[in-house]
């Protein structure tokens, strides 16, 4: 390979200064010599493994074969560990460190001698924290996702991430099933490295990366522990070392019409509330800021939901099948006329190249259009007095019943005083009610924890209700489901509308109307407001207290304000020390 001189690891080793000799001595103390890096391209692997991360485990491995691929294209492979988010262990909310995590990215990028990145992410917030870091930083990257696990298992029966602990939940609290039973789904549920194998936020995410073209065609549904995982890391670290000559960074693949085509491929696999979140929060990084609310909301109304993935359709399927099924490449055969096909991606290839020899093996679980599994797309946007500035629902995974619904609110102001109700037997609450739970937005959870789920009350679970309208200015886990309005913005915790609602007050959502309603007179609501108490800070201090200060609300992505300034190429920092 011919020796580029603007390679930015030129820069730390190729020149005949103090500095250079500094660089150079260092690589020596590590083992390597002049033949590891000159004329080559050094690779960092950004890991995000660790032994707090069951989604991840397998990374302490499976970067052995990303440096195979790096090193049979003729890189310089260089690992590089980076912040770890498990969702499931992480408190009170991965959301909260997702912008950490982005920043870390984009730093660690910035201040080596990186020329291209591999980035080892899946486990819901590390996908965009990673994608996020790499758009600012603006060196080729492609996305490795750690890709789902095997399906659950116990008893003979099959579990799915969260959506089935959730209803078991609520089956042990009614004393419906025995301890012994209990434990079975405890330690069946999640039985193999990898990511929740349900339509959750990791799966969506992966497959965002991929619609974005930011990961290789076919990777997403890759499961974790297949051989062919492995084929695929080696695969994207061959890729990465052809892009670096190719100069194929984020800026060049990140185009509005790549937002688009994520927005597409969210809706028809029944994605996670959270997608909005993060693709909305990716594309202004990306300078998209026109890309918002309304794009998804319009997108919804035309594609339908065609992935039969729990927690939507008849539950049958999980990621494992999908992929069986023919993945997101065949998925995306069925979206095509939805899509920016010329789009181009890390591959080097567009977006309908990459797809054009897809095929569907399973009709059951990537549906036709004449069979979807639900006839609009997954995600609903409501706008109204109670919600200004948008919030959201999941049609697909909620009973009809509460499509329509006007019914009196039980408003509580943090979770332990909800959390006493739900435990209440004798609690004065029916299926009719609406449950408001406030304060738990991006800056009043803090980090907007997945509280938007509420537990149905004890009371009701015992009388067999199984679904209730509920509110808030949180987030849901994308494997939960239920009548749940989320991302209420602005929150509560700023002076939105969600903190003027007092117990009794009538409540009314229309989703075919996009509408949410409160319904008092603008006159109390005046008289409430001038009432209202802004709550103390979350934080007095660290990263919490800079969150505080700087976090946007949902309907905007809950970026950083101070990251959405594009940071321009990395080629072009100042190039003074
Ligand atoms: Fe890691 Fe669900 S907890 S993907």
């Amino acid at each position: 390979m011919e020796k580029p001189l603007n390679w930015r690891s030129q820069r730390w080793l190729a020149r005949e200064d103090f500095r250079s000799f500094n660089h150079r001595s260092r690589f020596m103390q590590m083992g390597y010599e002049e033949q590891d890096w000159a004329g080559k391209p050094i690779i960092a692997i950004l890991n995000s493994w660790s032994e707090f991360n069951p989604c991840h485990q397998h990374f302490r491995d499976r970067v052995e074969d990303v440096k195979r691929g790096i090193l049979q294209a003729g890189g310089f492979p260089l690992e590089m560990p980076t912040m770890s988010l498990n969702d499931a262990i992480v408190k009170p909310s991965a959301l909260l460190y997702r912008n950490l995590m982005a920043m870390e990215v984009e730093e660690m990028i910035r201040c080596h001698p990186v020329d291209g990145v591999v980035l080892m992410g899946g486990c819901d917030k590390t996908t965009p924290a990673m994608l996020l870091g790499a758009i600012s930083a603006q060196v080729p990257a492609i996305f490795l996702p750690a890709g789902p696990m095997l399906r659950g298992h116990s008893r003979g029966q099959t579990l799915g991430s969260g959506s089935d602990a959730f209803m078991f939940w609520d089956e042990r609290r009614a004393g419906r099933i025995s301890e012994s039973t209990w434990e079975g789904i405890v330690g069946g549920i999640a039985r193999s490295p990898g990511t929740c194998m349900t339509m959750g936020t990791a799966s969506t995410m992966t497959a965002i990366a991929e619609a974005l073209g930011m990961a290789l065609n076919g990777s997403s549904s890759m499961p974790a522990v297949d051989a062919g995982h492995r084929r695929m890391a080696a695969r994207c670290g061959r890729r990465i070392v052809e892009m670096v000559g190719e100069d194929l960074h984020p800026g060049r693949i990140l185009s509005r019409d790549a937002f688009l085509n994520a927005i597409v491929v969210a809706m028809a696999m029944g994605c996670s509330t959270n997608a909005i979140i993060h693709l909305i929060a990716m594309a202004r990084r990306a300078g998209h800021a026109d890309v918002g609310l309304d794009d998804f909301d319009r997108i919804s109304r035309e594609v339908p939901v065609l992935a039969n993935i729990r927690p939507n359709g008849d539950s049958r399927y999980l990621m494992e099948d999908f992929h069986y099924a023919g993945g997101l490449p065949a998925l995306m055969t069925r979206l095509s006329r939805h899509l920016r096909l010329e789009a181009l991606t890390v591959t080097g290839q567009s977006l309908g190249e990459n797809i054009r020899e897809a095929q569907i093996y399973n009709d059951e679980v990537i549906r036709p259009w004449d069979r979807p599994i639900y006839a609009e797309g997954a995600l609903a946007v409501l706008r109204g007095n109670l919600a200004p500035d948008g919030c959201v629902i999941k049609p697909s995974a909620m009973s009809e019943r509460f499509l329509k619904h006007c019914g009196p609110a039980v408003v509580f102001d943090d979770y332990p005083s909800l959390k006493q109700m739900l435990d209440d037997p004798q609690a004065d609450i029916t299926a009719d009610h609406v449950i408001v739970l406030r304060n738990a937005g991006p800056k009043g959870g803090p980090g907007m924890p997945e509280w938007g789920m509420i537990p149905l009350p004890l009371k009701l679970v015992r009388e067999g209700v199984k679904d209730m309208l509920r509110i808030s200015d949180a987030r849901m886990s994308g494997t939960s489901y239920g009548a749940c309005v989320l991302h209420v913005a602005p929150e509560a915790y700023v002076g939105g509308p969600l903190g003027l609602v007092r117990t009794g007050d009538l409540i009314s959502v229309d989703v075919a109307a996009r509408s949410i309603h409160l319904d008092v007179d603008e006159n109390t609501l005046m008289r409430r407001r001038a009432e209202w108490i802004s709550p103390p800070p979350r934080y007095a201090r660290g990263y919490g207290r800079m969150l505080l200060d700087h976090i946007l609300q949902a309907d905007q992505g809950c970026d950083m304000d101070f990251l959405l300034t594009q940071a321009g190429p990395a080629v072009g920092e100042p190039d003074i020390f």
